[in-house]
């Protein structure tokens, strides 16, 4: 992880990154000949110009007004700069025209700094310091990125662990660690709780593990929260994910690593908002375990009875997600939530449908909340699609011995997904299937490659966004009546 240090020491021996939006006001340093340069830079459309000075590099970026996502990738443009040129340090400067894209600006530098290199014998990167040139009063803002994305570098993290370093009982630890110092209710359920709650679908998934299962509760309930009721939040947390009896190809098995990516976004999500005393009440599951076969595992053919009670034929032991997921909604019930949302790498048919740049978004009783949540996601560019949860897609799903079975043909499986945990819901419901964007095999654009971290930032700023709006004590009021 870099470092964040706000500071107003002049140097002209230190490396600069100036970000402005005319040539006008550039720093005294540069003069009428780097000037033209610049000028020649801007006509042949770059508008990141490197100046190689004996003892430092002075890094000129002029910005035009644009979109939200542009000005991340002008800041993404820079980061590859430090890390080409290994800096280890960098005074961020703008003038204030710019002030209002530079957060984005620096949102961008900062989440393409990402490097894994735990596995690594040699360790050649730098962590960087970023020595930031703001006024005092917009210090907070950027404290609060880079709380954002401290958070969303730990998603990727455990995404990119191998998947023995994150059995069942390391990720409950991981999360423990992050949240060490931090205000937030913590219970962590054991196997004996587990099973005196009758949650037959997590046993069920873990009856082939040689690690127990866990289901983490996370809950921020902050003095000044805006809501009485809770939004839920619901993570995949399948630590890796053979398919069980109904075993996975070998091709891109090892890509199953990533089935946990839904719970790391929750916990990350949870961290950020504790950390930055978001004024909410929210909660985040994770039922956690892997998907082994095994002489104990579930077979398929088995029937299971879920939390609430109600039977499940489990067709397809690699259909796990859901039925781990089941037993979370049911357990978010007694809540009574405003709404609830489950993230998670649900489905090979969300992959192939939309590829890895977008989610697979799905909701029930919640158009208004989906309809703002779409909105965040072009802001962010973490961005959403939504798939219908019309009725007849429940039918592949019905069972002749059993209420429910856990998969149907191979057509719009997504979706079949979707309607099997809107059974399980009976409040307003979202959710979001990140099979597609949880894991990417290169590089884009400020995404590593690996794990992305998707859907922190999203669900992050739309709580924010529902918290600002004046309507929200109304959508909240009304739901509470
Ligand atoms: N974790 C997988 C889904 C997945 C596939 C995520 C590819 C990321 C990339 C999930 O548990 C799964 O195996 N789903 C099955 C469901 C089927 C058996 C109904 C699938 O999509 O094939
Ligand atoms: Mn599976
Ligand atoms: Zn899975």
């Amino acid at each position: 992880m870099f470092e964040l240090i706000f500071s107003n020491i002049h140097s002209t021996t230190k490396n600069l990154v100036w970000v402005g939006t005319k040539i006008d006001q550039l720093p005294s340093e540069i003069d009428d000949k780097d000037k033209n340069i610049i000028n020649k830079e801007l006509n042949r459309s770059n508008n990141v110009v490197v100046f190689n000075r004996s003892t430092h590099l002075e890094i000129i970026v002029i910005l035009e007004p644009s979109d939200k996502e542009e000005i991340r990738k002008v800041g993404s443009k820079v980061s590859k700069i430090v890390q080409d040129e290994n800096l280890s340090e960098l005074i961020l400067q703008c003038n204030d025209e710019v002030l209002i894209y530079f957060y984005e600006f620096v949102e961008g530098l900062f989440l393409n700094s990402y490097r894994f290199n735990q596995y690594k014998s040699l360790k050649t990167e730098n962590e960087v310091k970023y020595l930031l040139q703001v006024s005092d009063k917009y210090e907070a803002y950027f404290i609060e990125l880079y709380h954002l994305v401290k958070s969303v570098f730990w998603a990727r993290d455990l995404v990119n662990r191998a998947p023995s370093d994150l059995y069942s009982s390391i990720f409950v630890q991981e999360i423990l660690n992050l949240f060490e110092g931090i205000a937030i209710n913590i219970e962590i359920l054991e196997k004996k709780q587990i099973e005196s709650m009758k949650m037959g679908g997590l046993l069920g998934v873990n009856k082939g593990s040689s690690t127990p299962p866990y289901f983490v509760i996370l809950h921020h309930n902050d003095d000044q929260a805006l809501n009485t009721k809770p939004f839920i939040f619901v993570g995949k947390g399948i630590t890796f994910d053979t398919g069980g009896i109904s075993l996975k190809p070998a091709k891109n098995m090892h890509e199953m690593k990533s089935d946990m990516a839904g719970g790391a976004v929750v916990a990350s999500l949870m961290y950020a908002l504790a950390i930055n005393h978001i004024p909410v009440n929210a909660i985040g599951l994770i039922p956690i375990t892997d998907n082994m076969p095994g002489p104990n595992s579930l077979l398929p053919g088995d029937i299971i009875t879920m939390m609430d009670g109600r039977t499940v034929e489990v067709v397809n032991t690699d259909a796990e997600g859901r039925l781990i997921l089941a037993d979370a909604l049911c357990l978010a019930q007694k809540y009574a939530p405003t709404l609830v949302i489950s993230i998670a790498t649900l489905t090979g048919a969300a992959h192939k449908a939309l590829g890895h740049y977008v989610i697979a978004g799905m909701q029930s009783k919640a158009s208004a909340f989906f309809e703002r949540l779409e909105k965040i996601g072009m802001d962010t560019y973490e961005r959403i699609v939504e798939f219908p949860l019309w009725e007849e897609y429940f039918n592949p799903i019905k069972s002749d011995i059993a209420d429910i079975k856990n998969a149907g043909n191979e057509y719009a499986g997504a979706i079949t997904a979707g309607k099997f945990l809107e059974f399980f819901s009976d409040f307003p419901f979202i959710h979001l299937d990140i099979a597609g964007p949880a894991y990417i095999t290169k590089h884009w654009g400020y995404w590593p490659q690996g794990g992305t971290g998707v859907g922190v930032r999203l669900l992050y700023n739309y709580l924010k966004s529902l918290l600002d709006l004046p309507e929200f004590n109304e959508i909240i009021t009304q739901n509470e009546n």
